[in-house]
């Protein structure tokens, strides 16, 4: 799967350690598409660069990070094809990839703990969206 990772200043620190989390694993090729520093930028550049990236195929799926994960998943999904989901648990996550297929995740680095995300991230990367009734539903998004 390849997947891109985004954040602001506030979503900093968490994507670093979720780049970490995850720099094992062989199954995944990760794009960074920044920010790089705690510098202070723009959420809305970083969201559009990775759900744009996510909507033309350049990318499976995309995780985003903000200091809530609020504004970020905002930006993401005013990108045509994106199902953007912001997640504050596991369950979420879970069901943002079953009922939703959502191809980008939003995470608040000033709102989860590394563990907290870590865990969200593991269920969403690996959850696989059910179909039937649901996509129905998000075939509706688009109209
Ligand atoms: C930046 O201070 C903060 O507003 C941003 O990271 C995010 O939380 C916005 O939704």
């Amino acid at each position: 799967m390849k997947l891109a990772l985004a954040a602001d200043h506030g979503g900093f620190e968490l994507k670093e350690r979720i780049k970490a989390h995850l720099s094992g694993r062989e199954d995944l090729e990760i794009q960074d598409l920044g920010t790089h520093s705690e510098e202070s930028v723009d959420y809305p550049q970083y969201g559009k660069a990775c759900a744009e990236l996510v909507a033309a195929g350049g990318a499976d799926r995309g995780i985003v990070f903000c200091g809530t994960g609020i504004g970020i998943s905002i930006a993401a999904n005013k990108v045509k094809g994106i199902r953007c989901a912001l997640a504050t648990n596991v369950f979420m996550a879970e069901m943002s990839r079953k009922h939703n297929n959502a191809n980008v995740l939003a995470l608040g680095g000033r709102v989860l703990s590394t563990e907290e995300a870590i865990a969200i991230v593991d269920v969403w990367l690996s959850t696989e969206f059910e179909g039937g009734r649901h996509q129905r539903r998000i075939d509706l998004l688009d109209c």
